[in-house]
């Protein structure tokens, strides 16, 4: 599996190393840049963090060594061990195909960039599962893991999200926004927005539902799923999962009620991997424009909000309300005012939309 070969990669990157030559870790570091003509500074955290997993798994081993910049004093080198030699072996490796993967260790950029780093599975539990464990393993930010099908896909409220095999797009995207847990929800907005204008390209008549749903002629054809590890009201990661509805048709199954897909707007079937295509590239713009501090992705979502202006029923704690929607506020929270005239901001984990709204 190719993700599995990615996950792999810097290992055996190191590994191919050290089988010449015992290194510490900043000849590591400049060997890799060297080898592979990067101009980009290596992100020495991930390289340390993969050096200590190696080890632990026996796979190099540390030895003291004096060298000529010590002057008489012992640095620790990275030795590769027997166990290191065999896997070594056993992955034919070659450095022509590094280019793809080698973002695997660069260092942060002060933008994120969305498609040199895409991993692809054939069936997975949830692609978002499979992006936190690699997060663990310090995959840069912008990596973005596609599956054909999955077996435990879920939306928000621990709801199954459903997919034909091969027939949807399945993806998560990692980012490391930094930013404070109160703009969490700008995530979602660029999410929305970015599945709003790739959709919008194929001819449909898309809009967007807050906070997580984009739709097609009033049926959902795409859900987001962002979920995060928050330190210090900091968000440290967060993991964008996109559904897309392509080319499953969902007339026969139990969501044809409220769901539709590409093919079933369009009667057509579709290049999944244009639609991917298109859905990156917006991302990369939209994330990159947010980091600058620009709210393009709230403007989408508000221009063409599916909900706006409409009265609505709101869940709340298993209990129905109906609101008239006003707006959505600069922090991403709903503005609805209640029957008596009074106003109120909702944040998404508040509420949910009734289904027969
Ligand atoms: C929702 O509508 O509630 C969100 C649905 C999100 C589904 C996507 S599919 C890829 C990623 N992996 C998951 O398990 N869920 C998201």
């Amino acid at each position: 599996m190719k993700g599995d070969i990615i996950r792999g990669h810097t290992e055996n990157i190191i590994l191919s190393i050290l089988k010449e030559k015992d290194m510490y870790g900043y000849q590591i570091l400049e060997m890799i840049s060297n080898k592979t003509n990067h101009e980009l500074e290596l992100k020495k955290i991930t390289l340390y963090k993969t050096l200590e997993r190696m080890e632990k798994n026996e796979l190099i081993e540390q030895t003291l060594k004096v060298d000529k910049t010590t002057n008489g004093g012992k640095r620790k080198y990275y030795k590769i061990t027997s166990k290191g030699l065999d896997l070594l072996k056993q992955n034919i490796y070659n450095w022509n195909n590094t280019k793809e993967i080698i973002s695997y260790l660069i260092s942060d950029l002060d933008y994120v960039v969305f498609d040199k780093n895409l991993i692809s599975y054939d069936e997975v539990k949830s692609t978002n599962d499979i992006a936190k464990e690699l997060i663990k393993e310090g995959i840069p930010e912008g990596t973005i893991i596609v599956a054909k099908s999955q077996t435990k896909g879920r939306g928000r409220l621990n709801r199954h999200w459903i997919d034909e095999k091969g027939k949807n797009i399945l993806m998560s995207i990692i980012v490391y926004p930094k930013t404070s847990l109160s703009s969490f929800s700008k995530i979602t907005q660029v999410a929305a927005a970015s599945v709003f204008s790739a959709l919008s390209e194929f001819e449909l008549n898309v809009k967007i539902k807050w906070p997580n749903d984009v739709l097609v002629n009033n049926k959902k054809i795409s859900g987001i799923l962002v979920e995060t590890s928050v330190d210090n009201d900091c968000v440290n990661y967060a993991i964008v999962g996109i559904g897309i509805n392509v080319n499953m048709d969902v007339r026969d199954t139990e969501i044809s009620n409220i769901a539709t897909s590409i093919f079933n707007e369009t009667n057509k079937e579709i290049d999944n991997d244009k639609v991917l295509k298109k859905v990156i590239e917006k991302f990369n713009y939209y994330y990159n424009e947010f980091l600058k501090g620009n709210d393009l992705a709230l403007s989408v979502c508000r221009e063409n909000s599916h909900i706006i202006g409409k009265l609505i029923k709101l869940e709340i704690n298993n209990d129905i309300y109906k609101v008239r929607v006003k707006d959505i506020a600069d922090d991403g929270k709903l503005v609805v005012q209640n029957p008596n005239g009074t106003i109120e901001y909702l944040s998404l984990n508040e509420v949910s939309l009734h289904s027969n709204y």
